[in-house]
């Protein structure tokens, strides 16, 4: 048995808060009645509720002929129907009965210095015209691949939506990668074109963006042209012929492009993302069915009016960011905030001033954020007025609790609905999580599937477990917004997310959960070997292989131990090569390697080293024994200590035996 399934028996969380009458009635879904239609009615027939979302949420330029086309596991929405992404986020607010938008606030954004920049939706749609014209000359065509390597600034959607303006596939690359990450990233996709900055703002440091992709692009030979924006003003190098400024192409840009008429099914963007295996697996979407899951999910789910403020504190570095500070939120004419940096910069309440300054409505952060808040300490809280917020968010990991309550009470003055919403890349948009209004929540549970979205817990034969039997959290029906396969590795995506519960078309989320008595999802984790660290995927196996390239490293290998802040801390088990000495030098510098080939965001909580590591008689690594052993100490950075686990890895075999 590969997988585990461990259910947390202690968890009997039975808080429950009720939607407020008030509050619900001005709600998108207008109380729990509105709400029980709305599911009752998605259950009955799902197609038809997403055909009638897709038109009420997205403008068509021709309608489709057929909503579904289901050939597990391939899934086609709204065939024969085209439509354009950016159009959707950006000119049929310009037109008709929304043309008031024109000066309505798209984006607002705040740097980590201090600088901020408005953007209205009529100044996106020129600067996304402009670009886009400036990707055409460059020679990008419908279908090509664009990189983007980007700090948190306008610009960065700008290059989206241009993408998407005429067809271009983008893939983001998070700017806490390393250049290997981006090499790797850029050969699979066989990008032409990387659109990147000088650098980026982070803790009052200058995060060398063009500097790694130079490096990056020592090692693939598919570029033609590196577009760099000026974010930073520090000198870079600037390659001839094939390094342009962003500022001078758009001087010379026209401003007028038309969005090109796109098949539903048109390819959008590819986002790497760690799987089990390996390499970083391509996650592509496609156009329509993304389209309308995102733009649905965010008007019901974060109840989007005309009137918000709405900030998402992700990086768009993530899905989290494409799907909600960009993509759903643009496409419902919302205003969306973007802050460039870190929370604590210049001190722990730049968030809370934000809030306060820009009257900030519906916040969305990540579990691991509001336990680092929490150990802050309120008093930075307390200052401010947070009397803006109506609702608030979370998204990233499972959500403990009393982290919960915390939110409730600190952030959100026990009067804002809490929406815990759970999804995946791989899922394009929010799976479950609480409709406001419409929902009863309970601290740590995700709740309900959106109307539409049909998810069951399964036990290794695929039969339904009953209440409060642990198990794997499966999605039966297709969605719009799934995923359309693993860019260029069809077997990859067959085998890892299709054939837990083969011929079904049950796709396996790759997360464990239960379902309590009143129907609601609890999350417990991922049951396979991808650690999801500070709301971050990481998977031990690209851990692993980092520790191997190093000359001192002979065998590693990577666990998840939890803590407190990140939700799960990297623990490294390493066994050196013959002569090398285990120092905490050594272990310094392990860490450093792993952050430089991989990105800070990989950098191991603790290496440990070992003379051998434990393993069966079939010579597999006994993930279990360390995953124990790497839970059950205290908390120490790096150890010189030698410790030998064969013996430990003896005891366990007799044991299992
Ligand atoms: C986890 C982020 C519990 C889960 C949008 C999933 C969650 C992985 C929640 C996807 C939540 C995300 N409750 N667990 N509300 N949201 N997860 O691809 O393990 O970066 O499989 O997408 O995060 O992470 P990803």
């Amino acid at each position: 048995m590969t997988h585990e399934i461990e259910i947390e028996s202690t968890l009997k969380e039975t808080r429950k808060f009720k939607p407020d009458a008030a509050w619900a009635r001005r709600a998108n879904v207008p109380g729990q009645a509105a709400y029980k239609r709305m599911a009752k009615d998605a259950a009955k027939n799902p197609q038809r509720f997403w055909a009638r979302m897709a038109k009420e949420h997205v403008s068509w330029f021709t309608p489709w002929k057929k909503v579904l086309d289901w050939k597990p596991p391939y899934a086609k929405w709204f065939i024969g129907g085209k439509t354009n992404v950016s159009y959707n986020c950006l000119d049929r607010h310009l037109e008709g009965e929304n043309a008031w938008r024109k000066n309505k606030a798209a984006l607002i954004w705040e740097g980590e210095p201090g600088d901020e920049r408005v953007l209205t939706y009529g100044d996106l749609h020129r600067e996304v015209c402009k670009f886009a014209n400036v990707l055409k000359g460059l020679g990008v065509k419908k279908g090509d691949r664009v990189i983007l390597y980007m700090p948190l600034v306008p610009e960065l959607a700008i290059a989206m939506l241009s993408c998407t303006r005429i067809g271009a596939v983008h893939s983001i690359i998070f700017g806490g990668f390393a250049a290997d990450s981006i090499s790797d990233r850029v050969n699979d996709a066989q990008a032409k074109l990387i659109v990147t900055a000088d650098g980026g703002w982070r803790r009052g440091s200058i995060v060398q963006l063009k500097g790694i992709v130079d490096e990056a692009l020592e090692k693939t030979d598919c570029v033609e042209k590196v577009v760099v924006y000026k974010r930073t003003g520090h000198s870079v190098n600037m390659k001839d012929g094939r390094d342009l400024w962003w500022d001078d192409l758009m001087a010379e840009a026209s401003a007028d492009c038309k969005p090109a008429k796109l098949d539903s099914e048109a390819p959008l963007f590819i986002l790497y993302t760690s799987g089990s295996t390996g390499k970083p697996k391509g996650i592509l979407h496609t156009t329509g069915g993304y389209l309308t899951h995102v733009a649905t999910t965010a008007k019901y789910i974060f109840d989007l009016k005309d009137e918000d403020t709405y900030w998402c504190t992700a990086d768009i570095g993530w899905v989290t960011g494409h799907s909600y500070v960009v993509y759903g939120i643009l496409a419902n004419g919302a205003t969306s905030l973007m802050y460039e940096g870190a929370p604590n910069w210049p001190d722990e309440e730049r968030f809370w001033r934000i809030i306060d300054k820009y009257k900030v409505t519906v916040f969305y952060t990540a579990p691991t954020a509001i336990r680092t808040f929490m150990k802050w300490g309120d008093d930075h809280i307390k200052k401010y007025s947070l009397a803006s917020l109506r609702l608030l968010g979370t998204v990233g990991e499972p959500i403990n609790p009393e982290a919960w309550m915390w939110y409730r009470r600190v952030i959100g003055r026990n009067h804002c609905p809490i929406v815990d919403t759970y999804w995946q890349t791989e899922t394009g948009g929010i799976m479950i999580s609480p409709v406001p209004g419409g929902v009863t929540t309970t601290p740590g549970s995700a709740t309900l599937p959106f109307p539409g979205i049909s998810a069951d817990i399964l036990d290794h034969d695929g039969n339904p477990v009953g209440p409060n039997e642990g198990g794997f959290l499966a999605i039966t029906k297709p969605w719009p917004g799934m995923l359309r396969g693993i860019y260029g590795d069809p077997e990859r995506y067959v085998e890892q997310y299709w054939s837990k519960f083969p011929d079904k078309g049950i796709y396996f989320a790759g997360d464990g959960a239960r379902r309590d008595k009143s129907g609601n999802f609890w999350v417990m984790g991922r049951v396979d070997d991808v650690m999801n660290v500070a709301g971050h995927r990481l998977s031990t196996m690209e851990v692993e292989s980092a520790l191997v390239s190093h000359p001192a490293v002979a065998e590693a290998a990577v666990v998840g131990r939890p803590d407190d802040i990140k939700g799960t801390a990297v623990v490294c088990f390493v066994t050196l090569e013959g002569g090398v000495e285990a120092s905490d030098e050594m272990g310094v510098e392990l860490r450093k390697h792993v952050g430089k080939e991989i990105g800070p965001v990989a950098r191991p909580d603790e290496v440990r080293f070992t003379d051998a590591l434990p393993k069966t008689r079939s010579g597999k690594i006994m993930r279990r024994l360390l995953r124990d052993i790497a839970a059950g100490r205290e908390t120490s950075q790096d150890t010189t200590t030698l410790e030998d686990l064969s013996v430990l890895a003896r005891l366990r075999e007799s044991d299992e035996a």
